[in-house]
């Protein structure tokens, strides 16, 4: 399978997973295992980290991989960037990104995709909003340089849509 066709089974894989469930550890645990199952050789580090308002700053969620940092403090690291900039950051060699948070030596390139709340713009079951809060973000690190693209991150931000809150 090329990497459109894994992302489109993952897509689907998700919406299943993640459809009816309450138990939201539960969900980004199982989201986090199955993307790991999709792409063992691209993805080194995958899981989430989630957004503490009070103290502004990311905590660490569900994620497969090796042992990470905790705590990320608002507007640093490609995590922290990403909640401060509200969008998605592809880099490419993260020894080139100021700030990068080396929770593991052997991560080379990296995407982080920040979570919005869902909004009830639809008349559904959100409220509506001005501006949707970003709840948590997806960071996946991989071990070679360059390995994260525009097709991955069209695929992401897709995929964290099937997991918003209100
Ligand atoms: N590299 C991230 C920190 C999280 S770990 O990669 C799991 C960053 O710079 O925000």
């Amino acid at each position: 399978m090329n990497k459109e066709e894994r992302y489109s089974l993952l897509y689907r894989q998700i919406e299943s997973l993640a459809e009816g469930e309450e138990n939201r550890v539960g969900v980004l645990a199982n989201v986090s295992a199955a993307m790991k199952e999709m792409f063992p050789e691209a993805y080194f580090w995958v899981g989430f980290y989630l957004v503490d308002e009070t103290a502004r700053v990311l905590r660490l969620g569900p994620f497969q991989g090796t042992v990470a940092c905790y705590t990320i403090p608002y507007g640093k690291g490609v995590c922290g960037s990403a909640w401060a900039q509200r969008q998605s950051l592809v880099v490419p060699d993260v020894e080139a990104f100021p700030g990068h948070i080396a929770c593991s030596s052997l991560s080379r390139s990296e995407i982080v995709v920040p979570m919005f709340a869902a909004q009830g713009n639809d008349g559904l079951s959100c409220p509506p909003s001005e501006e949707q809060p970003v709840w948590g973000v997806l960071d996946i690190d991989s071990t070679e340089l360059s390995t994260f693209d525009d097709t991955d991150r069209q695929w992401l931000e897709r995929i964290v849509k099937l997991l918003a809150p209100c």
